[in-house]
């Protein structure tokens, strides 16, 4: 069957949302406006995965639910157009995750790095949630049958088993999809992952081969969407880098990743690639190249700092729109879940 086109992203409401969020995800949604039916989530449920030291208890939550929404819009997502809201409100991302939690596979999601990586040593400690997280995943994207989604590098093998989850559902209930009318034994579709741009693994400002995170003790280490200019000015300015000049080619990177890192975000940001980036400041010292990035920076993002905050100095417009968002998305999950449960056999009411 072909599947209708449908886009699905999610962002967590963990707090210091960066550049990284930013280049390696929210500008894809964006572009991914022109061409599909969007859905961007807040996936508060998501959070709770973490201790709640990280999430920030309650009001934290909340606030940042906010935040994260408000960062959608100011950075040019329409919510009239497409679909913006937050995950709790919309109960079959649950339940539909219960019944993957029965398709999926122990063995799969021991190999998970993303979870090996959060736990760290102590794994007996961490949330069933953490450990069942990529299986929550998967229900957001399949509720909504979405064909495209677009995150960052570090979600790849989470997208992996979203597309093994709802291939063994096709094949282990393929007689009973067939029986409902879905001829070629598809009902889920197999996700694609869309990860694209000079910029899909943003890099630590003080360490180019760790990533840039939410949860970095050192604020230096990434460039929130919530900066002033003065910050971001420093943070680049202080950027690890090496004393070579930068190189002409691209080539040239490979062995240089505090490099890499910089000339990526400027590619991402002037939307060019890394190879004209070099073109115009290859052979250059890195103190003007870091001026000349500091700008670019300062002028992509202070806008949407600006939009982001007068957003957030109106909770009640904000909550309008996620309400609204998942008034839609409900309707569109209800005729999913439906259609789930007779294909496994639960009696519902007609
Ligand atoms: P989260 O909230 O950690 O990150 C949101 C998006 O930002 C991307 N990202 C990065 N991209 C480039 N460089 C970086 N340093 C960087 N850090 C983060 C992430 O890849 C992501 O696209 N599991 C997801 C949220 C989620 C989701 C979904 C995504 C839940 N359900 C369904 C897609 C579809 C997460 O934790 O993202």
């Amino acid at each position: 069957m072909a599947f209708v086109e449908r886009v699905f992203s999610g962002v967590q409401p963990t707090g210091n949302l960066h550049l990284g969020n930013y280049l390696g995800a929210i500008v894809n949604f964006v572009k991914m406006q022109e061409t599909h039916n969007c859905i961007y989530c807040v996936v508060d449920l998501h959070a709770l995965t973490q201790p709640v030291e990280v999430w920030g208890g309650p009001s934290e939550l909340a606030r940042n639910t906010r935040e994260v929404t408000a960062a959608f819009i100011a950075a040019g997502i329409d919510p009239k157009k497409h679909i913006v809201f937050n995950q709790s409100q919309v109960s079959g991302h649950a339940e539909l995750a219960w019944i993957f939690n029965c398709v999926a596979r122990v063995g799969w999601l021991n190999r998970m790095t993303q979870f090996k990586e959060k736990a760290g040593k102590d794994r007996e400690n961490a949330s069933v949630g953490l450990y069942d997280y990529p299986v929550l995943m998967a229900a957001d994207i399949l509720l909504y049958r979405a064909t495209h989604v677009p995150v960052g590098d570090d979600q790849k093998q989470h997208l992996e088993l979203s597309r093994d989850i709802a291939q063994k559902f096709n094949n282990d209930f393929g007689d009973s999809i067939r029986g409902h009318g879905f001829n070629d034994g598809m009902y889920f579709p197999l996700p694609e992952p869309f990860i694209t741009g000079p910029a899909t693994r943003v890099m630590s400002l003080r360490d180019g081969t760790k990533k840039m995170s939410k949860s970095d003790a050192s604020d230096y280490s990434r460039i929130n969407l919530t900066d002033d200019a003065d910050t971001i000015a420093q943070k680049i300015r202080k950027a690890k880098t090496d004393p070579e000049p930068l190189p002409s080619e691209e080539k040239g990177l490979e062995p240089r990743p505090e490099a890499d890192n910089l000339v990526g975000i400027y590619a991402a940001l002037s939307e060019r690639p890394k190879a004209g980036v070099l073109r115009e400041f290859g052979g250059g010292q890195f103190s003007s190249f870091k001026n000349a990035l500091v700008e670019l920076c300062v002028a992509k993002l202070s806008p949407i700092a600006a939009e982001m905050k007068r957003l957030v100095a109106d909770p009640g417009h904000v909550d309008a729109i996620l309400i609204e968002g998942a008034d839609r998305a409900r309707a569109i999950a209800a005729e999913t879940m439906k259609a789930t449960q007779d294909i496994v056999g639960f009696v519902r009411k007609r």
